[in-house]
């Protein structure tokens, strides 16, 4: 979608929003796959409710992109523009046990910054790409960490009300691949409060967690880390494997020879081919298992 009103376009540089023309998903995802929309980068928070009151305005329909880790984007031109935050300086602030982290923030960066000022509780989470808004968003978990564990408040922009609004961690309920935040809820900064441990002791469950990551998970290649949610109870990695689907393919969207629950982008695969791989691998699952595999990828078709 090409941003064509003249009202809109001539507010964005009062709003500090960036504007970039005809960005390519493909480039903005680990999948490799997506289409063609403007993206609008916003430097401000505060900016964010004039924002997308002039969006709406205009009916400009628009998407929250975070780090495009979990994320599988229709080809072609979208039918909407894109908002992304830009990184605000400083991104980290620690203050006693807790580190304020705006939302833009690499989730790892974050893990490794908190760990040099002597601040845990969160090594599971090494590995995990992406941005930590859309770890907020998603409860990214690993290794028996899941970082709602670790939120003491989180600030949204709430597109129902458009405001910014803080909510403290017992307002929030976060569940396994779950949380409670409406889906347009965007994600805006979030205080982590974490357990006080020494550096070395950190980096030694660091290391050991991405140990474990390398020798399961296919870490080189394009892909939206696990594409179902695991059943309760279940592994879905495990069923797709034991139906010998590893290699198996639709055009070059591929079920992963390293972990059957990643499946990889490897050439020039089209959302189309990966929805297909998605579709086909979820019947045979639940016909052999009497299962229906839920999403963990979150797909924007439209
Ligand atoms: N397994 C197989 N074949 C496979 C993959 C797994 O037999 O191809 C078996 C494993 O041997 C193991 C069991 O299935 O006995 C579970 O596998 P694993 O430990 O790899 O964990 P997982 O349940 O497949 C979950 C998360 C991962 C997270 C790991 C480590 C989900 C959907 N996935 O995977 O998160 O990294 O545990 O904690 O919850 C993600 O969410 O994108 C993700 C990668």
């Amino acid at each position: 979608m090409r941003i064509e009103d003249s009202r809109v376009l001539e507010a964005l540089p009062k709003l500090q929003v960036e504007l970039q023309r005809s960005v390519s998903l493909a480039e903005l995802t680990s999948l490799g796959i997506g289409g063609t929309t403007d993206l609008l980068r916003i430097q401000r928070h505060d900016s964010i409710p004039e924002l997308l009151a002039l969006l709406e305005e205009h009916h400009i329909a628009h998407k929250f992109l975070g780090g495009g880790s979990n994320l599988l984007v229709i080809d072609g031109e979208l039918p909407f523009v894109v908002l992304q935050l830009g990184q605000p300086r400083p991104d980290v602030v620690i203050e006693g046990d807790t580190a304020y982290v705006d939302a833009a923030v690499d989730l790892g960066k974050t893990v490794t910054f908190c760990a040099k000022n002597n601040l845990g509780g969160m090594e599971g989470l090494i590995g995990v790409p992406g941005t930590v808004g859309g770890a907020l968003r998603m409860n990214a978990g690993a290794y028996g960490t899941q970082i709602g564990s670790c939120v003491r408040e989180v600030k949204v922009y709430r597109a129902a009300t458009h405001e910014i609004k803080i909510l403290k961690g017992p307002e929030i309920s976060f569940e396994y691949r779950h949380t409670s935040f409406a889906p347009d809820d965007m994600m805006l900064a979030v205080t982590l409060q974490l357990p006080s441990k020494p550096y070395q002791e950190i980096l030694q469950g660091i290391r050991i967690c991405n140990e474990k990551r390398r020798a399961s998970q296919p870490l080189g290649q394009k892909s939206a880390g696990c594409i179902f949610k695991n059943p309760s109870g279940a592994s879905a990695g495990r069923m797709i494997d034991e139906l010998g689907l590893k290699g198996f393919s639709v055009g070059d969207a591929r079920v992963s020879d390293r972990h059957a629950n990643f499946f990889v982008n490897s050439g020039r695969a089209s959302a189309a081919d990966m929805l297909r791989l998605i579709a086909d691998v979820r019947q045979r699952v639940e016909h052999a298992y009497g299962v229906t595999l839920e999403n963990e990828v979150v797909v924007w078709n439209a």
